[in-house]
């Protein structure tokens, strides 16, 4: 993968390798304090000794390690942080490490958020969809009796330190769960990148980081524009209406489908809607399915009702109606729009028909 360099950056999130980032000199503030770090067992495994090998601060950090999966984003699991937290003696001059996949950050960012009202927290992303999304914008949550990110709250990270040579032992099917939100990224903002993505056929080898790093900027001028979700913002939850629903419909059984492939099934259903409501051309709408069959297998649930009705507990809902992000064209998207049952399920059972 091509090498990036730090210049041009907001100053919250640095791209590039961690070792010659600022992240030593950061970690020096809390020399006197303590640091623990955040892991699931697979980061625990291929990502940890690295870090605590590469700077000395860390030798003596407190390990924390969660179980891997969405099941951790759990309540019960964070009060089990703020145990070791307290035993530990943390205060708000010490400082977590968030050292994971989204699920790391969005749990640890939410833990570190409520913990004595708040104690300085930095993400190192590990997986794609970590580096794109999860651990930037500073939304953290947990799930909540089955509804996706029902707890959490908007609160910055101290920095985020984005280094795609964490990716080298990404399983593939991670990669692909990332690809997902770029593919997002670039349809609801950025034609151009929509077009060099579709060339790619095998992610983990094509992909390069200066694709990465385009996705990552577009997460961050968007959010710089509308950092609490009143407006724009919501342009980044294309896909993710429908997507979210599926996601929680599969989460409650024994074969859950991962954030990524949800919000990609979610896309295709959102994109067959914006044909119908937004201005989505038709020829449009046939190259995002081609993507997205090409490269996701299509999970519907039979049940469309429960679907709609997993839909209502959407955050962006207003006065009862459901309202999505629809694309008006590749890289140009409407938020606030009102879908009708109806409609919705026309676009469900075309999708349905497609499998
Ligand atoms: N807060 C936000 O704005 C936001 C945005 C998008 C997604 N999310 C959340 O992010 C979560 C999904 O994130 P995810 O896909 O990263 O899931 P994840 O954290 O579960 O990571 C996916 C898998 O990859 C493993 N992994 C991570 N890095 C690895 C590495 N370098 N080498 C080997 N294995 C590695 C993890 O252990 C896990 O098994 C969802 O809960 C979603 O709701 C949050
Ligand atoms: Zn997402």
């Amino acid at each position: 993968m091509d090498a990036i360099s730090f210049s041009d950056q907001s100053p919250s999130i640095e791209i590039g390798p961690i070792s010659t980032s600022s992240f030593p000199n950061l970690l020096k503030g809390y020399e006197q304090g303590k640091i623990a770090i955040l892991v699931d067992e697979n980061t625990h495994y291929h990502c940890l000794e690295f870090l605590i090998t590469t700077f000395d601060t860390l030798r003596e950090a407190e390990i924390i390690e969660v179980p891997s999966g969405e099941q951790s984003k759990d309540l019960a699991i964070c009060t089990q942080l703020w145990h070791s937290l307290t035993e530990s003696n943390f205060g708000r001059h010490d400082l977590l490490i968030n050292l994971g996949g989204g699920v790391v950050s969005d749990l640890g960012g939410f833990v570190a958020s409520v913990y004595k009202r708040g104690i300085p927290f930095i993400n190192v992303p590990t997986s794609l969809l970590g580096m794109l999304d999860a651990a930037i914008g500073s939304k953290n949550g947990i799930d909540f009796l089955g509804f996706k990110n029902q707890l959490g709250s908007f609160t910055p990270a101290l920095r985020t330190f984005v280094d795609v040579n964490w990716l080298h032992t990404l399983p593939q099917k991670e990669w692909l769960n990332g690809y997902a939100e770029l593919l997002k990224h670039s349809l609801i903002y950025d034609a151009i990148l929509w077009e060099e993505l579709l060339l790619i056929d095998t992610i983990e080898k094509e992909l390069t980081a200066a694709q990465i790093k385009r996705g990552i900027d577009i997460k961050n001028e968007i959010v710089a524009q509308d950092p609490l979700e009143k407006g724009l913002r919501k342009i980044l939850n294309f896909g993710h209406t429908i997507g979210h629903a599926i996601e929680a419909y599969y989460l409650e059984t024994d074969k859950p489908l991962s954030h990524g492939h949800a919000v990609a099934i979610g896309m295709l259903l959102e994109a067959h809607l914006s044909l119908q409501l937004s201005g989505l051309q038709l020829s449009d709408f046939q190259q995002i399915k081609e993507v997205v069959l090409n490269k996701f297998s299509l999970h519907l649930p039979s049940d469309k009702s429960l679907i709609w009705q997993l839909m209502q507990h959407d955050k962006k809902n207003r006065e009862g109606q459901i309202r999505m992000s629809l694309l008006a064209a590749v890289g140009e998207c409407k938020f606030d729009q009102h879908v009708k049952f109806v409609e919705f399920e026309q676009a469900y059972d075309s999708i349905a028909a497609l499998k």
